[in-house]
């Protein structure tokens, strides 16, 4: 071999080689340095989730929109648009947001739900794209803008998916989307306006480890596009499922991606109609890049549990006990420890069970415990309940860790209010 084979075939060994999680090591200095509790995330994994998506959807040609409300540090967004993904806004400030981190309105894209019609004019007034999700809201958007610019419409496809109710939001008793079966008041609505629907959405729920869910969804989107002679896009929502635990299911995004370009290819064949494909992936990109880091306060034992009281709780990372979700938790500290078992808490005036009955490596106090999966819904769940601190965050990237939102200080808990006594 040449030089330049060998040259050529280190690199791509490399640049194929699974990004490493960050180092036990790595993440203690951060905590010494940044202090406790502490989001860390990993930049470059969150570009190789990017990478992945795009070679799993080649063949149809996929537009990935980041689902930014699973995490919207301004830093986050300008590296997701640093990597060429465009981004999805649940609220006109998401979009704002979005703005103010450099993507171009034809990169953003704004699915909201039951929300004030002037929001969604605003929304408009930027250029972005939209989904509607309501006939009263189309049908406003109509007589106003009439033909003159084109709207997605989410609709509600009565399927039921996703990992528990609370994130389920495609089934026929969800207050998300326009009922399918009310197609014919759309169709209504579009001749009486004229307004241009362009686009078709459904988001059925978030964890969908089941590739016949989309398949399905795909299949409900098609039986009724010949109602939308202006239809170019149909978006497939978020909802791709990343593993919790160790050998988890997930969604299999590759044989995904070759399904979908099968039956994109086939509604063509079909129809002589090239339909473009989108997705909103939140989770996917954004969670196993997280890491929560937090320390021990107190260790206190009774008949029935061990519990390992830390310096956070439901206030910081709910989803443990909002949705009873399960997170690896790592003792970051006394990793070779002997296992017992333990009720991780926090310091919450409620109970704010982290987990229950959990085998850990033995716990002392002062020990760190870190939380895996934490960079979706962690921080932006966050709260200043109890009058806590919210967290700060830090951004690793290229071995730097990078502080992107100092920890909040006592002035922040004032901010807004005004002292009228
Ligand atoms: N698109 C729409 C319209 C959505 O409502 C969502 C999530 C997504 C995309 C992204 O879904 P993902 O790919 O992240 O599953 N807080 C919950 C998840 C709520 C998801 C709400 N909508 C959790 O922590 O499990």
């Amino acid at each position: 071999m040449t030089r330049v084979m060998v040259i050529l075939f280190l690199f791509t060994v490399y640049s194929q080689a699974m990004v490493q999680q960050l180092s036990r090591e790595f993440l203690i200095d951060l905590a010494n340095k940044f202090g406790t509790p502490l989001y860390v995330y990993h930049a470059e994994k969150i570009k190789e989730q990017y990478e992945r998506l795009l070679k799993a959807f080649k063949g149809s040609g996929a537009r990935f929109f980041y689902a930014g409300k699973a995490l919207t540090n301004i830093n986050v967004l300008k590296y997701i648009r640093e990597i060429g993904c465009q981004v999805d806004c649940s609220s006109i400030n998401e979009v704002l947001l979005a703005l103010r981190a450099g993507f171009t309105p034809d990169q953003i894209l704004y699915t909201s739900s039951n929300i004030a019609f002037a929001e969604i004019e605003a929304a408009q007034g930027y250029g972005v794209s939209i989904n509607i999700d309501s006939i009263s809201n189309l049908e406003k958007f109509g007589k106003k803008f009439g033909h003159s610019y084109p709207v997605g419409i989410r609709l509600r496809p009565n399927i039921m998916a996703g990992g528990n109710l609370k994130i389920s939001t495609g089934h026929q008793d969800s207050k998300f989307g326009i009922p399918l079966e009310q197609i014919d008041q759309v169709v209504r609505v579009m001749k009486d306006t004229r307004v241009c629907v362009n686009a078709l959405h459904i988001h059925t729920g978030s964890e969908i480890k089941d590739v016949e869910v989309f398949a399905k969804g795909i299949e409900v989107l098609f039986d009724i596009a010949g109602n939308f002679p202006d239809l170019e896009i149909i978006d497939l929502g978020g909802g791709f499922k990343v593993a919790y635990r160790e050998g988890e299911a997930v969604t299999d995004i590759e044989r995904l991606g070759q399904k979908v370009a099968e039956e994109f290819d086939m509604f063509e064949k079909k129809t002589g109609k090239r339909l473009k494909v989108w997705f909103e992936p939140g989770k996917f990109l954004v969670s196993e890049a997280g890491y929560f880091i937090t320390r021990v306060n107190v260790l206190k034992e009774s008949a029935t549990a061990v519990f390992a009281g830390v310096d956070s709780g439901l206030n910081h990372f709910i989803r443990p006990m909002f949705y009873g979700a399960y997170h690896i938790i790592e003792n970051l500290s006394n990793p070779h420890g002997p296992l017992r078992t333990y009720n991780v808490v926090g310091n919450i005036c409620e109970t704010d069970t982290f987990a229950e009955n959990r085998p850990l490596p033995q716990i002392n106090e002062g020990d760190l415990l870190m939380f895996r999966n934490a960079g979706a819904y962690g921080f932006e769940m966050s709260s200043n309940y109890n009058a806590r601190f919210k967290p700060a965050e830090v951004l690793v990237r290229g071995g730097e860790g990078y502080l992107i939102r100092r920890r909040d200080v006592f002035e922040d808990l004032l901010r807004n209010q005004l002292e009228v006594l």
